[in-house]
């Protein structure tokens, strides 16, 4: 079974969604990293006894240099894909030139890209809205996309668009790391 990783930086719902679906079924999850010691997703992690690095992106002045100690953790093991699962970083070519990823974004890239997607996208006069899962490389949500989604925003208010934006996100990611796993 193929190798992944997932990395992670909050509520890890997105986590907690591929242990459940593909984890020892169409993946094997081996490793998970959080940039952040307080994440929830930790526990996910834990009742799966998966390892969960912490990696905490406070104790380094420059990006290099965190996205280094990432790039490390992730060599030790033999991963074939790692994704970025709510992994709220902005990474440089020392993370993007080493490692073959895929990232998660709620938006229909190339449209808001970058923080707030989920709120600039229900702010803004599309009629739809929805997510992407993209090739990661030096440029912010700009790599190639392999799945997106798109919901209508009509007649939804805030919390009913988040709701279907968190229920299809879940769904697309693993259909791209199925598919992302194949080429
Ligand atoms: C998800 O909605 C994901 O699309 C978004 O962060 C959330 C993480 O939720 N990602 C981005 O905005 C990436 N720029 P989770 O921690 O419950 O998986």
């Amino acid at each position: 079974m193929k190798k992944i990783a997932i990395l992670f930086s909050g509520a890890g719902s997105n986590l907690a969604y591929i242990l459940e679906h593909l984890h020892q079924k169409k993946v094997e999850v081996v490793l998970t990293i959080s940039n952040n010691p307080n994440a929830k997703g930790i526990k996910y992690a834990k009742k799966y006894n998966i390892p969960c690095v912490i990696i905490d992106s406070k104790a380094f002045a420059l990006r290099e240099d965190f996205d280094n100690a990432l790039v490390e953790e992730i060599q030790k093991h033999s991963i074939d894909l790692s994704v970025l699962a709510g992994f709220m970083r902005i990474l440089t070519p020392v993370f993007t030139d080493n490692i073959k990823s895929i990232n998660l974004h709620p938006s229909l890239l190339p449209k808001f890209k970058g923080l707030k997607a989920i709120e600039r996208t229900y702010k803004s006069d599309d009629e739809f809205g929805g997510v992407s899962v993209h090739w990661v490389n030096s440029e912010l949500d700009a790599g190639e996309i392999i799945v997106q989604k798109q919901i209508s925003k009509v007649g939804l208010s805030f919390d009913e668009y988040l709701e279907q934006i968190k229920t299809i996100e879940k769904i697309a990611l693993c259909e791209a790391i199925e598919k992302s796993l194949l080429i």
